[in-house]
């Protein structure tokens, strides 16, 4: 049922995650009503998808900065052009596709973005493939049983940038720099909302502090498993030329789905910094 709010409509894609918004022109400064709306729908459904919108990289940014100021991503050293533009290019020659995998973005750093905005201008040639998942961290938290949250809640993780970005990717770090690694809890309550969500990630999230290695081997691979093993966590954001998708990095993942190939798809996000750590 789509819910109206004062200045755009929102369709929701699932019950609980995910929402097409419309009645909204992203080229334009929005107004104070409409920056409201679009963060309480933000709020309410995690993935915003954002259709035909005609957006100059300029257009885009202006979006972002309406929440916030925009984050430089750790590989942006290895690539050249706007550093606050992530580019996201998948070709035929492609040795990856960036994001192919369940993750939350950037976790690695102490206080990673809070939401992030993909841009797709250019899709595979059918038009079709290269959707992306998106997966509700709230009702991963809720569907676990009582002892494992109350156990989870007393634990915490290491996320190492190193993981993905020279074991995915092998872009090493700036000369004489190693990529972000921090902590953060199993738990996390969101900072606005205040709901508890699992803030684990196979992208990032290298072990659990204080359990043996093999222990916290098992606890992450159930964990991980959870996660890519219940569809209904998820949503599924079919991209056209010319949609912008938000989301909200601090209790949400995604995995981009690679099936395009040897097709070519592209496009450019935008990530807004988080202003505080996730905090139990
Ligand atoms: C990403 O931000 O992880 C990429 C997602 C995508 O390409 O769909």
């Amino acid at each position: 049922m789509t819910t109206t709010y004062e200045t755009l409509d929102a369709k929701p894609l699932t019950p609980h995650i995910g929402a097409e918004i419309s009645g909204i022109d992203l080229s334009s400064p929005l107004s104070n009503a409409q920056a409201r709306d679009v963060r309480q729908a933000w709020l309410d459904h995690m993935v915003l998808v954002f259709r035909d919108q005609t957006l100059t990289r300029e257009d885009h940014k202006n979006f972002g900065r309406q929440f916030g100021r925009l984050h430089i991503h750790p590989l942006n050293h290895s690539r050249s052009g706007d550093e606050e533009i992530l580019m996201v290019k998948t070709t035929a020659n492609s040795p990856y596709t960036a994001g192919n995998g369940w993750h939350t973005d950037v976790t690695c750093e102490a206080i990673p973005p809070m939401g992030s905005m993909l841009y797709i201008t250019e899709m595979p040639e059918a038009g079709c493939g290269g959707d992306t998942l998106f997966a509700d961290m709230y009702l991963a938290y809720d569907l676990l049983s009582d002892p494992m949250k109350a156990f989870l809640e007393t634990l915490t993780t290491v996320h190492d940038g190193a993981l993905p970005y020279i074991g995915n990717y092998n872009v090493a770090a700036p000369e004489g720099q190693s990529y972000p690694k921090n902590e953060h809890p199993v738990v996390v309550t969101h900072p606005e909302t205040g709901r508890k969500l699992l803030y684990v990630n196979s992208g990032f999230t290298t072990r659990i502090k204080g359990l043996a290695p093999a222990e916290s081997r098992a606890l992450l691979a159930m964990l991980f498993r959870h996660i890519a093993e219940t569809p209904r966590l998820t949503c599924r954001v079919p991209w056209a030329e010319n949609t912008l998708t938000f989301w909200d990095n601090r209790c949400t993942q995604h995995h981009a789905v690679w099936d395009y190939q040897p097709q070519s798809r592209y496009g450019e996000r935008v990530s807004i910094l988080g202003d505080e750590r996730p905090v139990s």
